[in-house]
């Protein structure tokens, strides 16, 4: 019998015991171990806790096994986004890593750390293209593009469950928030979402598919009203897509309260009817709310739901608590000493952290010479654990972060450190101690600058209309840009930030998101030129909040703006010059485009060649181009591949995203970097909803960023 038949042969013994109550209990998710939660567990009328870990999830599991009727393990779930404790930077600066293999090993690494205080299950990876920042959980996602956000996603999932999910050491991951909830009307939190079929198949779906495909145990199905359906009861995504297209055997979580708030959606009457359509819907078990518990019986009884369907549920319940082998072993015991925070963890949120930087400006002002005399390190950001943790870092803790300040104080001693916060704190409009700041700085060979978004700024029902430095932030810089000291900004935040109004006023500029536990010693690396700057935007900056949605893949328009249009229109108000798809008051360009990043050396990209020019259905051309170390220092390159169909039966993105890599080069050094594409990759959905590749021409760029690169074209003929 193989592993599969026989876990389905003893979910089927299980589901033959069951009573009704029992199995409805099993779709029932607690938040906290709340006043009765052992008398509810004593009964089998629940099935998983979320939010309790240790001791309490140690004795709960205990009267789960030993005192439930028939002992059926529980599961413990956790926000375990980037990190347990020890943090790694958001998803969004993972993301800007381009580097799958370390984001793994950090989903490894929380895997380890939360499996040792009991817990089964983390509700990551988010995978909601954000093409807005405003919508504040842009840092919980890999930003903009399907193909990054899968690369990374999967990577994601890999790390958490690693080959065999009854490994101790692994947890189940959770693709989430399904699906389109980042598409909220003006960025706005859990507002209503409108996508058309044809773009949910292309960019908002294909990151679920590719965690599906990876072998994710768990979905959670979101808040966001879908075209008209809210999605925790939207049979067309989570039934015909996910289970029929797809073929998902995993479990469907609803998320917090989701089923119920279908009533102010206006779209159930009441709990009992919430209930009925998030589980006809497909929705297993209902997080916090308890209409299932409250219903489900009568709406049995009645012949409003058919008992397939809760023993459908139950079995996808069950088929999870199997596959972590819960039954075989309900408590890991793990002793959490020498787990957390252990020094190979410290080590890979530090290359992450490393990695996630990206350099957007640098006027010579960096990496900085030891030489120098005195430092200061001035800004509210310099030495704020809570904040360089990020959003969703429940178990992560401020005094164990390695701040940017403590980390330049021992890498170049306390004494070449002149240090001022410049801001109470980054959203204070108190400006007080800028004159005696200015005094301050007076005696440093350079400034660094630490700046940005508070972590509280960002993560769930957070979003902001304004993305420029809040507070007198902006006024802070303008002081330290007057002394004329070489002026290094790093700016940390957990989205694209509008930086126009600062960039012109300092030398370099380090984007570094929440970088986590050690993102002071990484950020000293590279400020010090330890390490080479090697991230790159996973989503495109904006010059102004006007632009927003901004991102790399649009489409052209009948009218596209010429590269080389006035912003602010020269000529007459009839100028055709204006007729164009941009705008009167901005640039229609991005301020960084999507894939950027600059790093302490340059590269040069040379010598593109396609194997063919032509290829057949079904067919595979390899691309290659030189890449060459033109500066001084070794560096990584994040080298891209986009694509276009210049024609398609529907309109196609002016560039998508289809591969990339990171080089090492030695300076002087060049590398040939080949890429592969099969014509499968450049399917799409048509207007019927086929996923097909059409026959033509295409272009194709081997490039630094989405706004650059090498161009080559191909054509696609009918057949081989
Ligand atoms: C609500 C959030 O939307 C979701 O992402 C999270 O996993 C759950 N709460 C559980 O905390």
């Amino acid at each position: 019998m193989t592993l599969t038949t026989s876990i389905e042969s003893r979910i089927d013994t299980l589901l033959a015991q069951m009573t009704l109550a029992e199995k409805i209990g099993q779709m029932w998710q607690i938040s906290g171990k709340i006043e009765d939660a052992e008398a509810i567990v004593r009964r089998g009328g629940v099935g998983s806790f979320l939010n309790v870990i240790g001791e309490d999830a140690r004795e709960l599991q205990r009267i789960a096994v030993e005192e439930s009727r028939l002992g059926i393990p529980l599961l413990f779930g956790r926000d375990v986004i980037h990190g347990f404790r020890t943090i790694f930077p958001i998803p969004l600066g993972q993301a800007a890593t381009f580097d799958p293999q370390i984001v793994r090993e950090g989903a490894r690494v929380a895997a380890r750390e939360a499996a040792a205080l009991e817990l089964h299950w983390t509700f990551t990876p988010m995978l909601d293209i954000a093409r807005d920042p405003r919508w504040g959980r842009i840092a919980e996602g890999c930003g903009e593009d399907p193909y990054l956000t899968a690369q990374m996603g999967v990577a994601m999932v890999e790390g958490f469950q690693g080959e065999d999910l009854g490994d101790p050491e692994r947890i189940a991951a959770c693709l989430k928030h399904y699906v389109g909830y980042s598409a909220a009307e003006g960025g706005r939190d859990y507002n209503t979402t409108w996508i058309p079929e044809g773009l949910l198949r292309d960019v908002y779906l294909p990151p679920f598919h590719a965690g599906v495909k990876a072998g994710a145990a768990t979905l959670m199905s979101a808040f966001n009203d879908l075209n008209g359906i809210p999605t925790s009861g939207n049979a067309f995504t989570l039934r015909q897509i996910l289970r029929d297209e797809w073929g998902f055997d995993g479990m469907v979580v609803s998320d917090w309260n989701s089923v119920i708030e279908m009533i102010p959606h206006g779209f159930a009457a009441d709990e009992k009817d919430a209930a009925a359509k998030a589980i006809a819907a497909g929705v297993d078990m209902e997080m916090v709310s308890h209409s299932y518990v409250d219903h489900v019986e009568s709406l049995i009884a009645e012949g409003v739901l058919s008992p397939d369907f809760i023993d459908a549920a139950v079995r996808a319940i069950l088929r999870l608590k199997f596959r972590l082998g819960l039954f075989e072993r309900p408590i890991n015991n793990i002793d959490p000493e020498g787990v957390l925070l252990a020094e190979d963890h410290l080590r890979a949120a530090r290359i992450a952290a490393r990695e996630s930087c990206v350099l957007l400006k640098n006027e010579s002002a960096l990496p900085l010479d030891r030489q120098f005399g005195k430092l200061a390190v001035v800004g509210p950001l310099a030495d704020s654990g809570d904040d360089q943790l990020g959003c969703w870092a429940f178990d992560g803790r401020s005094d164990e972060c390695r701040t940017p300040l403590a980390a330049l104080r021992e890498a170049l001693g306390a004494d070449r450190i002149i240090y001022h916060p410049g801001l109470p704190h980054a959203r204070s409009h108190d400006t007080s101690g800028l004159p005696e700041l200015a005094q301050t700085v007076g005696e440093a060979d350079a400034i660094v600058l630490f700046v940005g978004e508070e972590a509280i700024l960002s993560g769930e029902a957070h979003s902001r209309a304004f993305l420029d430095l809040p507070g007198a932030q902006e006024a802070l810089i303008d002081v330290l840009s007057a002394t004329g000291k070489p002026l290094i900004a790093v700016v940390m935040a957990g989205r694209s930030l509008v930086l126009s109004p600062i960039l012109d006023k300092v030398d370099a500029l380090l984007y570094a998101w929440h970088p986590g536990t050690m993102g002071g010693p990484a950020i000293a690396d590279l400020l010090l030129g330890e390490a080479s700057p090697s991230g790159r935007l996973p989503v495109t900056f904006p010059r102004s909040v006007g632009q927003i949605p901004l991102y790399y893949n649009y489409k052209n328009t009948g009218r596209p703006t010429p590269d080389d249009a006035p912003s602010i229109p020269t000529g007459t108000p009839l100028d055709p010059k204006n007729f164009t798809a941009g705008y009167l008051d901005v640039d229609h360009r991005p301020l960084f485009p999507f894939g950027y990043g600059l790093t302490y050396t340059t590269f040069e990209y040379s010598d593109l060649r396609l194997s063919t020019m032509r290829l057949g259905m079904g067919e595979t051309l390899t691309a290659t181009a030189t890449l060459t170390n033109t500066g001084t220092r070794a560096a990584t390159e994040v080298v891209q591949i986009y694509v276009r169909d210049l024609v398609g039966s529907v309109t196609r993105p002016i560039r998508e995203l289809k591969g990339f890599q990171r080089v090492d080069l030695a300076p002087g050094a060049s590398q040939d970097v080949t890429f592969t594409l099969h014509t499968d990759d450049l399917a799409f959905h048509n207007a019927a909803m086929q996923r097909i590749t059409e026959p033509g021409k295409f272009h194709l760029w081997i490039a630094p960023h989405a706004a650059d690169g090498l161009r080559g074209e191909f054509e696609i003929g009918r057949s081989a």
